[in-house]
């Protein structure tokens, strides 16, 4: 892939920028603003050079129309706070207000244009439809940045069309993504161990596959558990479970004993009888009471994850071990994130989910391999998929 210094010099140059801000928002509260950081390298090393700097991004799934309640502003104000300097934000993507607010950029000047996904077009499948607002971005600037990791497994018109019509390049968080990422998937350090968990196993069925051929051990923790253990046989109360899926799921558990790789599965859990609920106690998995539902890894498991967690050279997890979002449901997610910190082999934490629960935890970043700001796309980079965004950046 081609680097922002591949595309010469940029003073004064007009580059439009494709960064994945989709950021969880309380009313209008940025309370993880984790990927707008990420962000933050390639747009410095852009402005440091003086070009003037056009950001495209979505934030959530707004139904192709503008919607107040998807308005990228409190994202333009945090990011202007983070850069040090004011990001001019468009009312529109690629209509009067954007071409004015990028005609008025100056040299090293940041702006923003209103969520690109207020424009049907930018989904849309039809090549055509996708292509036209591509021409009308591309219009805008000079050459085209894809730094955006979390969408890259889209193929949208910001993320992929666009690459096609203008000067590109990978931006630094998509190179050092994809080198993460990569290496594990196609030359893991071993042994390589994959942490799994997350509420449901259907989200995760084309990863356990492909890494049944890949990964020495699995280790299943959160909702998704609650299948694999009934598969097995034990009953797991009003714990969440696929039931389609049981029969998936013992296939996986065949294929993985055939193959030699081990999957782990908790030993105990901690179980109340509703979600919310103080009354909570641990329990052996082949003990969950009926009328109870599993909300965390229990203690013993814990140990166990973070023995095999110690123990490897490679490791990737994706996925939290239970409702870490109310303390007393976060103390397995908490073990697996502490043993990740002080294991010796490399760490990829991945995943909207569990890259937030590492933050919300009070995890120092700096104590992982590498954190990625992809949920959807690093889930298929595990998966071994190609993905779109990626692709288009390397023919
Ligand atoms: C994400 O949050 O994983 C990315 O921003 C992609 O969002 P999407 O799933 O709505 O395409």
């Amino acid at each position: 892939m081609k680097t922002i210094e591949d595309l010469g010099d940029l003073r004064g140059k007009r580059v439009l920028v494709r960064s994945d801000f989709n950021v969880p928002l309380d009313g209008t509260t940025i309370t993880d603003d984790g990927r707008i950081r990420a962000a933050l390298p390639t747009l410095q090393a852009l402005t440091a050079q003086g070009a003037r700097v056009i950001v495209v991004a979505h934030l959530g799934r707004p139904k192709g129309a503008p919607d107040a309640k998807y308005s990228l502003a409190p994202v333009a104000a945090r990011l202007g706070e983070l850069l040090g300097q004011p990001v001019a934000l468009a009312e529109d993507l690629v209509g009067d207000s954007a071409k004015a607010t990028v005609a008025a950029l100056e040299d090293g000047q940041v702006a923003l244009l209103e969520n690109v996904r207020f424009d049907a077009r930018e989904t849309s499948k039809d090549d055509a439809e996708r292509g036209a607002l591509a021409d009308e971005l591309a219009s805008l600037a000079d050459a085209f940045v894809s730094d955006g990791f979390g969408v890259v497994h889209r193929k949208q018109a910001s993320v992929y069309d666009v690459a096609l019509r203008l000067p590109h390049a990978a931006g630094t968080l998509v190179l050092a993504e994809v080198e993460a990422l990569r290496k594990a998937v196609e030359d893991p350090e071993r042994p390589y161990v994959v942490v799994l968990g997350g509420a449901k196993v259907s989200d995760k069925l084309g990863v356990i596959g492909n890494l049944i051929t890949k990964a020495d051990k699995l280790l299943i923790g959160g909702g998704m558990m609650f299948t694999f253990l009934k598969a097995q046989g034990h009953e797991v109360g009003s714990s969440l479970l696929e039931e389609d899926q049981v029969d998936t799921v013992k296939g996986y558990l065949a294929q993985a004993q055939e193959a030699g790789v081990e999957i782990v599965l908790p030993v105990d859990t901690l179980v109340a009888p509703e979600f919310g609920s103080d009354d909570y106690q641990v329990v052996a998995v082949d003990a969950i009471p009926a009328g109870t539902m599993g909300l965390d890894i229990g203690p013993k498991s814990a140990a166990l994850f973070r023995e095999a967690i110690l123990a490897a050279k490679t490791i990737a997890w994706n996925g939290p071990m239970g409702v870490f979002e109310r303390p007393a449901y976060a103390e397995g997610t908490k073990a697996v994130a502490q043993a990740l910190v002080d294991t010796d082999g490399f760490s990829i934490v991945g995943g909207g989910d569990s890259a937030a629960a590492v933050r919300l935890l009070g995890f120092d970043e700096a104590g992982f391999g590498h954190i990625s700001t992809g949920g959807g796309a690093s889930l298929e980079l595990l998966e071994g998929k190609t993905l779109p965004g990626i692709a288009v950046l390397e023919d």
